[in-house]
């Protein structure tokens, strides 16, 4: 097979907030990810709860399925990505994409941050990779350098603002003293918010974040109720 010939299968799991643009990024950025990937990423299946959902991106036809597990065990994928979020269904759909021979990428702080081990050991035992970059700070650089660059420096503190709802609001109360509530309601009106914000105001976000950060630099394994 040719370069030009070769294909990584890729599946998601859910179509959400983060679900639909990942979606929308690999049909967008086809050409670029095959020229940096080194092989045409092909979109096998989007895995949904609700098959006529108004949805941020065109799934193309025949894609999309609520057969979640199925979509997850199939052989012939190369990459599972979870982006349904909570603990179950999820992780037992990530062990057995890894059971069945697939790297896989999820975005779940909440899973990792209870039973991260759980995954980390499947993904060995499969001798397959578990990548999850984008479930703390998104953006930035910090759980990969934290996992390999950092991996023979002892670090003493990690410090950093985790969680940019509450971020929002302390810093509208605190600069315009602004009552609560109403930062909430500005920070919900701006799509910062979800419609139901407990997990960023009751700090479960933030705690979740924090274990996956302390179990990553301090060698040791923090869940989300030991924060
Ligand atoms: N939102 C953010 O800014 C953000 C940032 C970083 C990380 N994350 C993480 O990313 C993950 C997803 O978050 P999100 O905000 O995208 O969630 P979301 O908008 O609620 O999307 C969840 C998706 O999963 C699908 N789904 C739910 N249960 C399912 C099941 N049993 N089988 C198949 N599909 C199922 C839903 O299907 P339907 O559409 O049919 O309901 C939906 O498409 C979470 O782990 C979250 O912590 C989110």
């Amino acid at each position: 097979m040719g370069e030009a010939d070769k294909r990584l299968k890729v599946a998601v799991l859910g179509c959400g907030s983060v679900g639909a643009q990942v979606v929308r990024l690999l049909m967008e950025q086809s050409d670029d990810l095959a020229a940096r990937v080194g092989a045409r990423v092909e979109l096998v299946g989007v895995a949904v709860r609700r098959l006529d959902a108004q949805r941020d991106v065109e799934v193309p036809d025949g894609l999309l399925t609520t057969d979640a597990a199925g979509l997850a065990a199939r052989e012939d994928v190369d990459l599972v990505i979870e982006v349904i979020g909570g603990i179950e269904p999820a992780r037992s759909l990530i062990l057995s994409a890894l059971e069945n021979g697939a790297s896989v990428v999820t975005a779940n702080k909440a899973l990792l941050a209870e039973d991260g081990p759980t995954l980390f050991e499947a993904a060995a035992k499969a001798e397959r990779d578990l990548y999850y970059e984008a479930a703390v700070a998104g953006a930035i650089p910090i759980l990969r350098p934290l996992r390999e660059s950092l991996a023979g420096d002892k670090v003493t503190r990690v410090l950093g603002i985790v969680n940019g709802t509450t971020n929002f609001i302390l810093d509208k109360m605190d600069s315009s003293g602004a009552g609560f509530s109403e930062a909430l309601e500005e920070a919900q009106d701006l799509g910062y918010a979800e419609a139901d914000p407990t997990a960023d105001v009751e700090g479960f976000d933030a705690a979740a974040k924090a274990a996956i950060l302390a179990s990553l630099a301090f060698h040791s394994r923090v869940t989300a109720s030991d924060v």
